[in-house]
């Protein structure tokens, strides 16, 4: 298994120490977190992460266990003592909180689910076993899981004892709580756009009577907080250095190839295409996707590969690969809509380049990076070519 890079090494380690100065009481381990668990969770060195990131000890997972002894396991589960200020006033509860990941996707059985040195089982096996255990010591039962809404039903229905589930898995929606035996689920929204609550209402029993749930905003209407904001430039400092070292070691051998010599690439770039479409690359210059990298480069995130995808031509399907060896291809230029067109610039005609709309638009304008999208405003802004896009039914 590669090593993590050094900025992905960095993020991750900063969204632990993150969680663990906002005072989350425990957090989840997912199927794709184990190339950074490893490095984490590594007896070598352990106890000196363990005391610069305490919140080490609160990553919870019941269904992983360490593939070799050079590994720690995750706690199984953390218990929090809360104490009641309404409802039975004063009355001590212990919440108990365990996590759960799905298999990777398309693996089965005990041998494909080793990853990154852990062997991941059976989620619902591992329920089954955990929960009572966890029963005998806490009176409030939560699964953390990340998994589909079935699978989180699954284990509602095989685990009576557990009261809620949260769980996560690319699932943005702001449904309403579902209900199995006692479980209320909910789901949680990714990228932190909204902040879930939800309320406990206890009887005097110190029995949890219901459960109620409302998302919080964070727009700009919910002013910044200052510590927060100084952790996130401090973490933005030390992995944009990260990503300006690796991308001055990039090997020598690979120079930029000057535009249009590059044979081997099925993109041609966009100074290529404006030798015969001259009209839409002049309209093209004046837009903000010719400035895309711009933009990148002033966030100081242009080395950034969670970020460059949208922003250049086809990364990741032979295209832009750096600003050191494919400058040519950065931004977002005519053949990030239009598709590779080496070939057609060597061997015009019609039938290229074909762009289905909206859906190739929101390929890139996607809800969390384009919340105000919609092509009957955008398209106007962009617009180039002989064909009226907006009129019903095109
Ligand atoms: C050597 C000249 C030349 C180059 C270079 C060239 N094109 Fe074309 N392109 C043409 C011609 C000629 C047509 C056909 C026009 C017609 O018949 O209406 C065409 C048609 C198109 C069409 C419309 C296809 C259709 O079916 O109507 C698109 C889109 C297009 N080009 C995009 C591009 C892009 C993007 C690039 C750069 C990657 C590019 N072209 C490079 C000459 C060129
Ligand atoms: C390859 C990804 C990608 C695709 C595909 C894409 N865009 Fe964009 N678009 C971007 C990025 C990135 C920006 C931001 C550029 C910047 O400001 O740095 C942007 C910005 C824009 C803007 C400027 C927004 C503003 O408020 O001025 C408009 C308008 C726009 N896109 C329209 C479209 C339309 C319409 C389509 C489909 C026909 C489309 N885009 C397809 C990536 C894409
Ligand atoms: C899924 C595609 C996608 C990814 C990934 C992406 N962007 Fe963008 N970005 C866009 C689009 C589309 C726009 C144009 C938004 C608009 O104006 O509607 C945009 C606009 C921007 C803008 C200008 C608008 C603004 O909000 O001020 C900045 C800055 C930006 N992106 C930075 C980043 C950074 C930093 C990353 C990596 C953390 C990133 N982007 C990752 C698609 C993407
Ligand atoms: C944001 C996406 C996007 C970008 C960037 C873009 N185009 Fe287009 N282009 C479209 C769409 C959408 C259409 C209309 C639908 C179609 O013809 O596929 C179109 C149409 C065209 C046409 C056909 C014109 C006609 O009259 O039929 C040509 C030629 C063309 N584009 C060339 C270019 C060139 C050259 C560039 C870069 C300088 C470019 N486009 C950049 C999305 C884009």
């Amino acid at each position: 298994m590669d090593r993590l890079p050094a900025d992905v090494m960095t993020k991750n380690k900063w969204v632990v120490k993150g969680y663990g100065q906002f005072l989350f009481d425990a957090a989840n381990i997912s199927y794709s977190d184990l190339p950074f668990l490893t490095e984490l969770f590594k007896k070598e060195g352990y106890d000196a992460r363990i005391e610069e990131m305490p919140f080490m000890g609160k990553l919870v997972s019941a269904n992983l266990q360490p593939a070799n002894d050079m590994l720690h396991a995750p706690a199984p589960y953390v218990i929090r003592e809360v104490t009641l200020k309404r409802g039975a006033s004063g009355r001590k509860i212990k919440i108990g909180i365990t996590g759960f990941t799905d298999l990777r996707p398309g693996t089965s059985g005990v041998k494909e689910n080793v990853y990154a040195g852990y062997q991941i089982t059976d989620p619902f096996e591992a329920a089954k076993k955990i929960i009572p255990e966890l029963k005998q010591k806490a009176d409030v039962i939560i699964a953390l899981v990340y998994m589909d809404q079935v699978m989180a039903q699954r284990i509602a229905t095989e685990n009576p004892d557990i009261d809620t589930i949260v769980g996560a898995k690319e699932i943005n929606n702001k449904e309403e709580p579902q209900h199995f035996n006692r479980a209320t689920i909910v789901y949680s929204f990714n990228q932190t756009k909204y902040l879930g609550e939800l309320r406990y209402y206890i009887g005097s029993d110190g029995r949890i009577e219901n459960q109620v749930q409302r998302f919080i905003e964070l727009d700009n209407k919910i002013p910044d907080d200052p510590q927060a904001d100084e952790t996130v430039t401090t973490a933005h400092q030390e992995f944009t250095n990260d990503q300006n070292k690796q991308a001055q070691q990039t090997p020598a051998t690979t120079k930029p190839t000057a535009l249009g010599s590059n044979l081997n690439s099925l993109f041609a770039g966009a100074d290529t295409c404006a030798t015969c479409h001259q009209e839409e690359f002049e309209i093209w210059e004046k837009t903000r996707h010719a400035h895309a990298m711009a933009t990148l480069e002033k966030k100081r995130q242009q080395f950034d590969n969670e970020c460059v995808g949208c922003h250049v031509v086809g990364f990741q399907q032979g295209g832009f690969q750096s600003l050191v060896t494919t400058p040519q291809l950065a931004n977002v230029q005519c053949e990030s809509c239009h598709g590779p067109g080496r070939q057609h610039s060597k061997n015009p005609g019609k039938g290229y380049g074909f762009m289905p709309t909206p859906q190739g638009c929101t390929v890139c304008h996607t809800v969390p990076n384009s919340p105000d999208f919609n092509f009957a405003t955008y398209w106007p802004k962009v617009r180039h070519g002989s064909k009226d896009l907006l009129k019903a039914g095109s």
